[in-house]
C-alpha cells in the first residue's frame, strides 16, 4: 500500500501527540514530535544562559545554531522514541514548566526555525510519518495528504496538562498551566514567522469533548481511505 504523510497540528496540549502516535503505531509508521526539538534547543539556551527571566542572548543562540545535535532515538521498551541533545537523552527535563514558559520565543526565532524545518522534511522524504507540531502542514509538508488541525477549549487543555504534570510528580499549580496555555496560543498564532494557523486543506478536529478512543477510530477511519484512494 502507498506511504503518505500526515501533518498533524493544533494549539498546544490538544492531544496531537497521543493521537499522532496512535496513528503511527496502527500504521506502521513513524512519528515524530517537532515540539521537542523546540523544547530541546530551549533546554540548551537556558542552560547556556542565552535565555532566561534576566538576560537574553539570542545572538550567541544562532551562533551556536550549527554545533547543535538533535536526534531522536527509538526507545524499544517505551514504543517510540526519545528526544537527544549532543548525545544526552532530554526527553523528561524538556517537558517541565520552565521549558514550556520560555519555548515560544525560541520558536519564534527565524533561524531555529528554518533549521528544525531542514531536518524535519529531511526526516519526512522517505513518507510513511505522521509528525505533530504547529506548521507541519503549511510550513513542513504543505503537500501533505492528510492534515489535521487539532483544537479544545483551553480550560481543558490547561487541566490535561495540569493531571499529566501531576502524575508526573511535579508540583504545579492549574492556574499557572491555563496561563501558560493562553500565552503560549497567543505568541504561537501571532509570530512574524510561521505561525500557528490552520492550513486550507486541513480538517479541524475539536476534542473538547471526545474521548481518546473515539478521537483515534474517527481520524484512523480517515486516514484508511485516504491511503486507500493514494
Ligand atoms: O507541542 P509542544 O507544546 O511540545 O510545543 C512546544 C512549543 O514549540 C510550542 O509552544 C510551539 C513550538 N512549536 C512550534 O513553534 N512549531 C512546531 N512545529 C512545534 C512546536
Amino acid at each position: 500500500m502507498k506511504k503518505i504523510t500526515i501533518a498533524v497540528d493544533g494549539f498546544s496540549s490538544t492531544g496531537k501527540s497521543t493521537l499522532a502516535k496512535q496513528l503511527a503505531k496502527a500504521l506502521g509508521y513513524i512519528y515524530v514530535d517537532t515540539g521537542a526539538m523546540y523544547r530541546a534547543v530551549t533546554l540548551y539556551a537556558m542552560r547556556k544562559g542565552y535565555i532566561g527571566e534576566e538576560n537574553q542572548n539570542i545572538p550567541d543562540l544562532i551562533k551556536a545554531l550549527p554545533h547543535m545535535e538533535l536526534k531522536f532515538v527509538y526507545n524499544e521498551n517505551l514504543g517510540f522514541s526519545e528526544m537527544y541533545l549532543d548525545h544526552e537523552n532530554v526527553e523528561q527535563e524538556i517537558r517541565t514548566l520552565e521549558v514550556s514558559k520560555n519555548v515560544s520565543n525560541i520558536a519564534e526565532i527565524e533561524q531555529v526555525r528554518l533549521k528544525l524545518v531542514d531536518l524535519q522534511k529531511k526526516m519526512g522524504k522517505e513518507k510513511g510519518i505522521v509528525m505533530d507540531g504547529r506548521d507541519i502542514g503549511t510550513v513542513v509538508f504543505p503537500d501533505a495528504e492528510f492534515k489535521i488541525f487539532m483544537t479544545a477549549s483551553p480550560e481543558k487543555r490547561a487541566y490535561r496538562r495540569y493531571k499529566e504534570l501531576l502524575d508526573r510528580g511535579d508540583k504545579v499549580v492549574y492556574e499557572d498551566i491555563l496561563e501558560n496555555v493562553q500565552k503560549r496560543d497567543y505568541i504561537d498564532s501571532h509570530r512574524e514567522f510561521s505561525p500557528l494557523r490552520k492550513a486550507e486543506d486541513a480538517i479541524e478536529f475539536d476534542n473538547s469533548d471526545m474521548g481518546l478512543r473515539e478521537q483515534f477510530e474517527r481520524i484512523h477511519g480517515y486516514a484508511l481511505r485516504i491511503i486507500k484512494e493514494e
